[in-house]
């Protein structure tokens, strides 16, 4: 079929799916260490989230919640280098924690902290969270944390952010009512994104925190160390899922 002959709802469908699947950030950066490599090679299969894929899972069958035991699941968007999962997994040995990231140096980064810590309470899905999204079911995820969320500061790109209606009303969906959303950022006009978009998803504000303020169990991550190097406060946002 044309494009002239395709019914107009599927050409605006495909081209939404297109769109919402559209990945700018890195999946690699610099050569990996032969540790880290190691780690890939040996460690991720065990640890890797499966199902999640569309090439695994094409049907989108949502994901069985009972391999994680019963136990409440929290979820860590662009977890960077690991610090804040890791940390987060060994205070909660009752809690099981999934982690996202797409950038194969930070997925290795993390794996090297967990033969570290000796953690297993967690999983980790190398890839983009919308994937994970697609398949979860609803009111699955306890907690949420998303820091320092890629910032794309030009204008035009404000819409590849995080705090946008497409990732935020499926983020809205696998939550649990009243449960918790953190923001952690460095950029005050990504604030003023979440201030805007945030709550038409479906959340409520509870707390705005400024620097010395973080929440308790607050572990500071590698980017929110860069930006107190270069001068930047960080800004951390308290969400309640309605
Ligand atoms: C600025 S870094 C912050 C990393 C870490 N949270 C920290 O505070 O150090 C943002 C991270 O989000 C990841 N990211 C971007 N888009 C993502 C997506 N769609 N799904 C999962 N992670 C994503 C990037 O790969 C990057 O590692």
């Amino acid at each position: 079929m044309s494009d002239a002959e395709t019914p107009k709802s599927e050409v605006r469908d495909a081209g939404e799916a297109a769109e919402r699947r559209n990945f700018y950030g890195r999946h690699k950066g610099k050569t990996l260490r032969s540790s880290q490599k190691d780690y890939l090679a040996n460690d991720l299969e065990l640890l890797r989230l499966k199902n999640v894929t569309a090439e695994e899972n094409p049907e989108r069958q949502i994901l069985d919640m009972t391999q994680f035991a019963g136990k409440p699941v929290w979820l860590e968007i662009g977890f960077g280098g690991g610090e804040h999962l890791v940390h987060m997994a060994a205070a909660n040995p009752q809690i099981h924690l999934i982690g996202c990231e797409p950038f194969v140096n930070g997925v290795a980064m993390l794996l090297g902290k967990i033969r570290a810590a000796g953690v297993s309470n967690l999983s980790i899905h190398p890839g983009d969270v919308r994937d994970l999204f697609d398949v979860l079911p609803d009111h699955v995820i306890e907690k949420a944390f998303l820091n320092y969320p890629d910032p794309w500061p030009k204008a035009r790109h404000h819409r590849r952010r995080f705090v946008t209606q497409g990732y935020l009303t499926a983020l809205h969906r696998v939550m649990r009512p009243g449960s918790e959303f953190r923001i952690a950022t460095d950029i005050p006009d990504y604030v003023r994104q979440a201030h805007e978009e945030v709550p038409v998803a479906g959340f409520r504000l509870v707390k705005e925190a400024g620097e010395g303020q973080h929440w308790q169990d607050w572990i500071s991550t590698r980017y929110e160390q860069k930006a107190f190097r270069e001068g930047r406060l960080p800004h951390y946002l308290t969400w309640a899922r309605d």
